[in-house]
């Protein structure tokens, strides 16, 4: 079977049964088969969900990782697709399914010539990105010990099939989430007096934290704060005591983000305040941003190229992602694989363009051996002191 056949059939075979995040296990057993049928050897680092495998390193060299995430999320799927998911509330509505296939597709075309390969290509298939939690359970399994950079891709519905979006520097936000309980004192609708009504004031804080973005932030800054869940009261005559408010702030600037975050503290508690309820804040803990090594830029660039794909330089996303811890820790590498889907991430209706497919394991290949071939020539660079660092 053809190559772009084989990963379709995959892909395919992963949309059909989504699993949620910790909850991969026949994602993972699948991973698995299909990497033990191409002979590629599989690591046991002892995750729960999720696989680590590599390739090469016949001949020593550098590590360098390739990373797919592979969760999907809790949504009903509506794409009327034939191979749409079989299981009722799951869906991978982020092409996660597509992530995993590329990495795949990569591995087999490295595998391929793996006594070429002047390193090590390490496969992370992660679990649990949606809930920003797997790639800390990846660097704490040990896994990426001694690697030389990591490179990760997401595919990008309004990027042309073909493309591929590279951006040095900041690429996806930092995503912080937070719930606020806003007590106060319940009472008969009739008389609000005798009450400290929690929906008026949760109301108050919801408006009062526009501000942060329109009177906190700079022009050239920028930040969101969206309440996206307000939960309060049972009945229609009854001033409930209890208001309970969720959301998220999405920031690109660590300077940014603390003074936002600080922000956030003092309205919700001040405004609280002077309406007579008390707030308690709950932090949940989210990604810090996305921020690309300039320094492996060049590289990217050129195995974009190599594998035939037009680079287009990005505007940073919004969105979360938790590729973002693996850069806190070793040099990593950030991109947007065009898709040409028709909507956006975690939409019921979410797709992608299949021919992306092979394109996007060629461009992975490519991507992961320059790395292998430029961190060897450091290496013997910092031997010999021939090699120039500067450029990588
Ligand atoms: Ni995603």
């Amino acid at each position: 079977m053809l190559l772009e056949d084989q990963l379709i059939a995959i892909r395919r075979q992963l949309h059909e049964y989504p699993e949620v995040s910790h909850e991969e296990y026949k994602t993972t057993e699948s991973i698995r088969g299909w990497l033990t049928e191409a002979g590629i050897r599989i690591l046991d680092y002892g995750l729960k969900t999720g696989v680590i495998a590599e390739v090469g390193g016949l001949r020593g060299g550098p590590v360098i990782a390739l990373r797919a995430d592979i969760d999907a999320l809790p949504i009903q799927e509506e794409t009327g697709l034939e191979y749409a998911s079989k299981i009722p509330g799951r869906m991978h509505a982020c092409g996660h399914d597509f992530h995993t296939a590329s990495v795949l597709g990569a591995a087999y075309l490295l595998k391929q010539r793996e006594d070429e390969l002047a390193g090590t290509v390490r496969l992370v298939f992660q679990p649990a990105e949606e809930r920003a939690e797997g790639a800390e359970l990846v660097l704490e399994s040990g896994a990426l010990d001694g690697v030389s950079a990591i490179f990760g891709m997401h595919n990008k519905p309004d990027l042309p099939v073909g493309t591929v979006g590279i951006r040095p520097g900041p690429l996806m936000a930092a995503a912080d989430g937070f719930v606020i309980e806003v007590l106060g004192q319940g009472t008969h609708a009739a008389v609000p007096e005798n009450g400290r009504d929690p929906i008026v004031a949760a109301s108050h804080i919801v408006t009062a934290l526009q501000t942060i973005s329109s009177r906190n932030v700079g022009s050239l800054e920028s930040a969101v704060v969206s309440v996206t869940r307000f939960h309060s009261g049972t009945a229609w005559n009854v001033v409930p005591d209890k208001a309970v408010l969720d959301g998220t702030i999405r920031t690109f600037d660590p300077e940014v983000r603390t003074r936002v975050l600080a922000r956030f503290e003092e309205v919700v508690r001040g405004v609280s305040a002077a309406l007579g309820t008390t707030a308690e804040l709950r932090w949940v803990k989210g990604p810090p941003a996305v921020h690309n090594d300039p320094a492996l830029a060049k590289l990217t660039t050129s195995a974009a190229e190599n594998a035939g794909l037009a680079v287009v330089e990005v505007e940073p996303s919004p969105a979360g992602e938790d590729f973002a811890y693996y850069q806190k820790r070793i040099p990593g590498f950030f991109v947007f694989m065009g898709t040409s889907g028709s909507r956006e991430w975690h939409h019921p209706a979410f797709d992608l363009d299949e021919r992306a497919m092979p394109l996007s394991a060629e461009f992975l290949a490519e991507w992961a051996k320059l790395g292998v071939d430029r961190f060897s020539t450091l290496q013997v660079g910092s031997r010999g002191g021939e090699e120039n660092q500067n450029d990588l």
